[in-house]
């Protein structure tokens, strides 16, 4: 089972919702859950995550230290099972590419089910810590469905 996160910056939401998932995934013995995520902008390709996003998550234990930002493409939305946005922009977004193949269409939607996880970028530190909060309880959920 193939697992993508996806923001706008893969910088901020989306590595910590993939290293809460896997983290999730790890504790339920489940090994054959894989979990990456992406950026449907390429701005901070390359880059880590965002220092403030490092730093909350490791306050939880969770290392966030080698993540390398990477724009969306196509093709991961092939490779991928299952495919979670953050946001209602980027669900907007993947669906674009997904250019109106329902086989694609069929494994997007919002990582929360009815809401999105807010862009802590422009934010405060408890902004941070509301990311990790959603992020931490739906990879519980998650996990329990996969
Ligand atoms: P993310 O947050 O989509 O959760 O990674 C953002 C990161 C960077 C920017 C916006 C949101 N930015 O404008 O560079």
């Amino acid at each position: 089972m193939r697992v993508l996160m996806i923001c706008l910056g893969n910088i901020c939401r989306s590595p910590t919702a993939e290293a809460a998932l896997r983290r999730a995934a790890h504790d339920a013995g489940r090994s054959d859950v894989v979990v990456e995520s992406r950026g449907t902008a390429g701005w901070h390709e390359g880059k880590g995550a965002d220092p403030r996003t490092v730093a909350h998550a490791k306050a939880r234990g969770l290392d966030l230290s080698g993540h390398r930002a990477r724009k969306l493409a196509r093709a991961d939305l092939v490779d991928f099972d299952v495919v979670y946005a953050m946001d209602e922009a980027n669900l907007e977004d993947v669906r674009q590419l997904c250019r109106g193949d329902d086989g694609l269409l069929g494994k997007v939607s919002l990582f929360l089910g009815d809401r999105g996880v807010p862009d802590p970028w422009s934010g405060g530190p408890a902004d941070f810590e509301r990311v990790l909060d959603l992020c931490e309880g739906r990879a519980l959920v998650l996990i329990s469905g996969l």
